[in-house]
């Protein structure tokens, strides 16, 4: 009893001066009790609603290749996975999602993929040029991976607006057991302070329960968003993917990830902060409990339904069979639910 009284004593600190001392973060980060849990989100949900109200931003997902050079052991889209039908989308086809994303009050496009050399510099400032002139009045969100400095300013030059890139984790010994050694920690966080320094909105983000993570890797990972500042964090469940190295690993916990979007929110008040289709994969109503936990984005996919299911970062990945239509109307449904509305916006940080 003395022990549930001071964990409500640590979330209205929380909410009150927006951060607490480690050894408290991995209290609540332990933390399993159910009211304990329930007051958690109500105090984050009341500071989305402050700065957001309850307006839930859309942001259309282009997942326009899956090709990839990487390997990160727990991605299903990896190179060494021989078994994915490989596809990328033509720039017609890119701007072609995009007008029927725009028809159905989408402002934001997310062009995201593996980290595709085809696509190189030539051809996405194309793309983005093109986004940029049809569309003017919405955001154009990358998320192509790890780039050198002079392709991000190009892209930002050519008028991208915000860029997703997940630093996994803030750990550099955890990074190396999710990484192969071809891939570098210093890179990926050089990558996140470029694309700040060059102006983007910036989105960091990591997996819950991804292998090998402990509560004090977790910690680490939120005190590198208070010093990243970022303006987006995109966080999900770990999932496993068949024909991975991890394609045996005990996927995250739901109830996990909606801890951590709360301590997040709270955190971090001002953050645009996703409930992802991860969370949607473990749970059926997963997105709208992260609503319910702080979240005031989701990001329904656009793609053509003909190429969704080659895009499997992870077993049973949800939405691949609905239309860029349904899955409109769905997450409408799913927010009204939960008190909030989808806004035709583009949803930029407000600061
Ligand atoms: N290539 C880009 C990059 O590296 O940022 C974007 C695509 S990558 C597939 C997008 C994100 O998917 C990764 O940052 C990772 O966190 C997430 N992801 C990959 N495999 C996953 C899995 N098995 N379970 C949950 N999320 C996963
Ligand atoms: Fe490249 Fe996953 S390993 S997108």
């Amino acid at each position: 009893m003395q022990q549930e009284n001071n964990m409500h004593e640590l979330v209205e600190r929380l909410s009150r001066s927006h951060n607490l001392t480690d050894e408290e973060l991995l209290c609540l980060l332990a933390c399993r009790e159910e009211t304990v849990l329930l007051e958690l989100q109500r105090a984050a949900r009341k500071v989305r609603e402050t700065v957001y109200g309850r307006d839930i931003y859309l942001r259309g997902l282009i997942e326009f290749t899956n090709y990839c050079r990487n390997d990160c052991y727990y991605c299903g889209i990896r190179a060494g996975n021989h078994h994915v039908r490989r596809y990328r989308l033509s720039e017609d086809e890119i701007l072609s999602c995009c007008r029927s994303g725009y028809d159905l009050g989408f402002r934001t496009f997310v062009l995201q993929g593996g980290e595709d050399p085809y696509f190189d510099d030539q051809r996405m400032l194309r793309i983005i040029e093109r986004i940029r002139t049809e569309f003017s009045d919405c955001a154009i969100t990358l998320s192509l991976g790890e780039r050198e400095y002079e392709s991000y300013r190009r892209f930002f030059d050519a008028g991208a607006d915000r860029y997703l890139l997940r630093h996994e984790t803030a750990s550099r010994a955890h990074y190396e057991k999710l990484h192969p050694a071809s891939m570098s920690f210093d890179h990926r966080m050089q990558c996140l302070s470029d694309l700040k320094e060059i102006g983007y909105q910036v989105g960091c983000g990591f997996m819950v329960g991804s292998p090998y993570q402990t509560n004090e890797d977790l910690i680490r990972d939120l005190r590198f968003i208070q010093k990243l500042q970022p303006h987006m964090v995109g966080i999900g469940p770990f999932i496993k993917a068949k024909n991975t190295p991890f394609e045996n690993q005990p996927s995250g916990r739901v109830e996990k990830t909606l801890l951590l979007l709360s301590i997040i929110r709270l955190l971090h008040p001002h953050v645009l902060l996703p409930a992802t289709t991860a969370l949607g994969t473990l749970d059926p109503a997963g997105r709208e409990k992260g609503i319910m936990a702080g979240a005031n984005v989701v990001m329904p996919n656009l793609s053509p339904t003909t190429v969704r299911k080659d895009y499997m970062l992870y077993d049973d990945k949800i939405c691949t069979e609905d239309s860029a239509v349904q899955c409109r109307s769905c997450m409408e449904t799913r927010m009204e639910l939960v008190g909030c509305r989808i806004v035709t916006d583009r949803g930029d940080y407000i600061g």
